[in-house]
């Protein structure tokens, strides 16, 4: 790809910078931003949507207003602070990296230094770093990448966002403004979430539409042009069982990436029950779920008497403490659908 001129890139800068100082979110992470909201925001923003990401981001404030307090904070606290956001690897990362910046003279001011910190990557570290410290690095997510493939007409297949994100770095950074490094890389992601969309983008309202290729093809739709994604199918069964008021559940170990030490309903092979000894209960709920490229079909039996022996990891959880522990989000859901349908004073 032919680096851009720089007539090209001194107005493609000047537009989309003037069209963020007009048009940008208010979000609370923008407002009167410090290293620290920085960070939550960026962390909380990884594989998650703004909208979903405010409510979190205003109780996470309130709580742990600053890196001081969470370094102090207990695991579960910080754990119980993200419940629902879902890959809770990043929730102990967070607090690690709190603990490991509280221990240092000052924070690191390079993407590099950035990147050695736990839970940061190559993305994180150049949002961070750029609006805090207006290091010259360019963030290329998703929505950068469906940007920059409309804007020069980019008809290479790239066999996934990951891999069309690292080739796509060079041109993201080519057109970087050097002045206001961290407006335009939130410029960027402003544009991806408000006009550059995945389907129906709003070229119309564009403020580099002048300098796209694909709108004056009129076929933005077509890209980025990534291999289809394959998805797999699968099913997984679990199991209730509450007994004398409690109920019996799997508490994730430490080091799990997705559910860092979060509880949900055991699955059978947790119980080391086969398939057809955890289906001989009643069937209490079928649910299916999307994570990464698997499509779940999770169902829940009924298990009638509580295992004689259990493995480390599965608990008996009282059901007046669930509001208390960190369950994952659609557990939560799960375990109040079924206890809404079922009487808890009697064996399920
Ligand atoms: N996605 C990732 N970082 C973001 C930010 N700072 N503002 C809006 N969306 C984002």
């Amino acid at each position: 790809m032919r680096p851009p001129l720089p007539a090209f890139r001194r107005e493609f800068q000047a537009s989309l910078l003037a069209w963020y100082r007009r048009h940008a979110r208010s979000l609370p992470w923008r407002e009167a931003p410090t290293l620290y909201k920085t960070v939550v925001s960026e962390f909380m923003l990884q594989q998650t949507q703004v909208k979903t990401v405010l409510p979190y981001f205003s109780r996470w404030l309130a709580s742990l207003p600053d890196f001081d307090a969470l370094a102090a904070a207990p695991e579960e606290q910080v754990l119980k602070l993200w419940e629902g956001l879902g890959y809770y690897s990043r929730a102990r990362n967070l607090h690690r990296l709190a603990r490991t910046l509280v221990a240092l003279p000052a924070p690191p001011r390079t993407p590099e230094a950035w990147q050695e910190l736990p839970g940061v990557g190559p993305y994180t570290a150049a949002a961070i770093t750029s609006i805090s410290f207006s290091a010259p690095a360019a963030c290329v997510d998703g929505n950068v990448v469906r940007i920059l493939t409309r804007l020069t007409a980019d008809s290479t297949r790239h066999r996934d966002s990951a891999t069309a994100a690292r080739a796509l770095a060079p041109l993201a950074t080519a057109l970087l403004s050097a002045d206001h490094p961290g407006d335009h890389n939130q410029a960027m992601m402003e544009l991806g979430a408000t006009v550059c969309l995945r389907q129906n983008p709003l070229c119309l309202t564009c403020p580099v539409r002048t300098h796209c290729a694909a709108a004056r093809a009129g076929n933005p739709q077509e890209y980025p042009r990534l291999a289809p994604r394959t998805t797999e199918e699968r099913q997984v069964t679990r199991l209730w069982c509450l007994h004398r008021g409690a109920l019996l559940l799997h508490r994730a170990s430490a080091e799990s990436r997705r559910l860092a030490r979060l509880h949900e309903l055991p699955t059978a092979a947790q119980l080391h029950l086969t398939e057809t000894a955890a289906t001989q209960g009643l069937l209490l709920l079928r649910r299916r779920r999307s994570i990464t490229r698997y499509v779940i079909t999770e169902r829940i039996h009924a298990l009638s008497s509580p295992p004689r022996h259990l493995d480390p990891g599965l608990v008996w959880i009282p059901l007046e403490d669930l509001d208390s522990i960190a369950l994952s989000g659609p557990h939560r859901r799960w375990i109040r659908e079924v206890l809404a349908d079922t009487n808890p004073s009697e064996p399920a």
